[in-house]
């Protein structure tokens, strides 16, 4: 079955929209879609790649793979299927073809499952502010697991004290090294955006008000690049979120696309429970303390995302969207 007989050219706009809605690293959006006639092509966009933080292109993969599950999502939810196949042209270079083909089929209206997560992409947003303590509730933890496994992943939650304490030191260390790097805060800072209409980057309406006293067990990233690094941790009331990583058993490109579609159905799964989250990424940036974090999980697999995860406080206010660019940009009819 052809594009021509299962795609119309509003469904694909539909589906490129929805996939454009993913996270990504510093809200890069590195990705492309050509129509086909079997149904969709996904690319890198290497051009929005971030030299300092991402210098081979793994978390553009983990960006571009939270763009598939919604792109696969979003077939699901026209009673579609997709097929895909990852690296088609055999090489797995960025550059060298497409990341991954979709071929699209007629199939069975999309299961209750499908349906859920497809809802949860528009309203997934990376929420930094700090979580209600309560413990996050067994069967959410037992959902966001199978939801890693579902994609061939794996996902630790980090309740023993030692793997807590491993971490928040390697996410500290890893925070400082970059701070302290003038090329990752001239990096951070080109992404960072005011102008209202900005289509990508990360708008200041999002770092989190770095006035207000704030501590925490795992740092989360300072999107403040102005003034001098870590100014913004001061004395409080000690934060003890939930974290877990998310890891895969190999560490070629395919499994980083795959862990990028882990990730997303774990952030999906997370948002239909209520349950707010916010990667940690320092730790797994830099591939010194990615690899000692794989140490401190008994170096089985690689460590392809940290995850900090909660119920949003009681007064919290919904966040807004952040930009994303419009299908026109990032969707290539053949
Ligand atoms: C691979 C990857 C790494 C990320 N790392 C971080 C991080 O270290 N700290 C953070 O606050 N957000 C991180 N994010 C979240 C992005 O900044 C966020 O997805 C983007 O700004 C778009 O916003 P949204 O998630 O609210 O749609 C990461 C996202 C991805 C996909």
């Amino acid at each position: 079955m052809t594009s021509t007989d299962t795609l119309s050219a509003d469904l694909v706009r539909t589906i490129v929209a929805t996939a454009g809605l993913a996270p990504s690293i510093h809200n890069t959006q590195p990705w492309r879609w050509r129509a086909t006639d079997h149904g969709l092509d996904l690319l890198a966009d290497t051009s929005r790649q971030l030299g300092v933080a991402d210098p081979d292109g793994r978390q553009l993969l983990l960006s571009c793979g939270a763009a598939l599950l919604h792109a696969r999502l979003a077939i699901r939810g026209a009673g579609l299927t997709p097929k895909v196949t990852i690296f088609p042209a055999g090489s797995d270079e960025l550059d060298a073809g497409p990341l991954a083909t979709i071929n699209v089929t007629s199939g069975q209206p999309a299961g209750p499952e499908d349906d859920t997560l497809l809802a949860a992409t528009h309203h997934r947003h990376t929420d930094r502010r700090p979580f209600d303590p309560r413990t996050l509730a067994p069967d959410v933890l037992r959902a966001l697991r199978r939801a890693a496994e579902t994609e061939a992943a794996w996902l630790v939650a980090l309740d023993d004290a030692d793997l807590r304490i491993d971490t928040s030191v390697l996410i500290a260390r890893a925070d400082w090294m970059e701070n302290h790097d003038p090329a990752y805060r001239a990096e951070l800072e080109s992404w960072s955006r005011t102008a209202p209409n900005a289509v990508d980057g990360i708008p200041r309406d999002v770092v989190v008000d770095t006035d207000r006293p704030r501590q925490s067990e795992f740092v989360i990233r300072d999107f403040d690049v102005v003034g001098e690094p870590g100014l913004h941790l001061r004395q409080a009331g000690v934060e003890r979120p939930m974290v877990v990583l998310i890891g895969t058993d190999g560490d070629a490109p395919a499994d980083r696309l795959r862990a990028g579609q882990a990730m997303e159905r774990v952030l999906l799964t997370a948002t239909a429970h209520g349950v707010a989250t916010s990667p940690l990424g320092q730790a797994v940036d830099l591939e010194s303390t990615r690899e000692l974090l794989r140490h401190s999980v008994g170096g089985l697999g690689h460590i392809q995302m940290i995850i900090r995860i909660g119920y949003p406080l009681p007064d919290a206010k919904p966040l807004d969207p952040t930009p994303r660019r419009p299908v026109n940009d990032i969707l290539q009819l053949e």
